[in-house]
């Protein structure tokens, strides 16, 4: 007899760049500190959606489009949404996957990111520009949990197939990719510094 699993779901973690990433890091920091300086609108939106921090998601979300540091990160991330794509098997012949969104979060002590996923979107991913030591990582939900309602509850210590979160961490340098779908939270920042990550949205269509 053969048990097999089928259907994975796949996420992507690796570091952007080689070397250090401390120089191309705090040139981001630093024009994330501007944007969230003169985005007025997006401080307004951010008090009523993202409580204690600062995202520019409802008001800046194409900082691609605004600035060379940025189109040199989404140059970055399309490599490895590529590699992505091609692990995932997607026919991208007569298309490409292109970057639509790209945001900044800025995350101080307590705030958190509740439990969602990506709409009209095909891959999404962050890369992390500042994590302070003991600052929360990226926490993912089995897809199919919806559908476990009938299952008897798993022991303490399944194999890694059979878990129903994993938690990624949030590490200075690395980018994390996965498809758009894939809801996902990141828990109250319990340390004193601020967490910043730049988040982002493919599509094919
Ligand atoms: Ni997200």
């Amino acid at each position: 007899m053969t048990i097999q699993s089928w259907f994975p779901t796949f996420i992507y973690c690796g570091r952007l760049q080689r070397g250090s990433p401390s120089k191309f890091n705090a040139e981001l920091l630093k024009e994330i500190c501007q944007v969230r300086d003169y985005d007025i609108a997006g401080q307004r939106w951010s008090k009523k959606n993202y409580p204690g921090g600062y995202t520019s998601y409802g008001s800046l979300d194409k900082l691609h489009k605004m600035s060379s540091t940025f189109a040199d990160l989404e140059r970055k991330i399309s490599q490895r949404v590529g590699a992505f794509a091609r692990k995932l098997d997607w026919d991208l012949r007569d298309r490409k996957l292109v970057m639509t969104d790209c945001w900044a979060n800025m995350m101080p002590r307590q705030v958190s990111h509740g439990l969602h996923l990506h709409p009209l979107s095909t891959v999404s991913g962050t890369y992390y520009v500042r994590t302070p030591k003991g600052c929360p990582g990226l926490k993912f939900e089995d897809p199919r949990l919806s559908k476990f309602m009938a299952a008897p509850p798993r022991r303490p210590d399944p194999t890694r197939e059979n878990l129903s979160h994993i938690t990624y961490p949030a590490q200075a340098g690395s980018v994390i990719l996965f498809e758009s779908w894939l809801r996902h939270e990141v828990p109250a920042n319990p340390t004193q510094a601020e967490r910043v990550s730049i988040s982002f949205n493919y599509n094919w269509f």
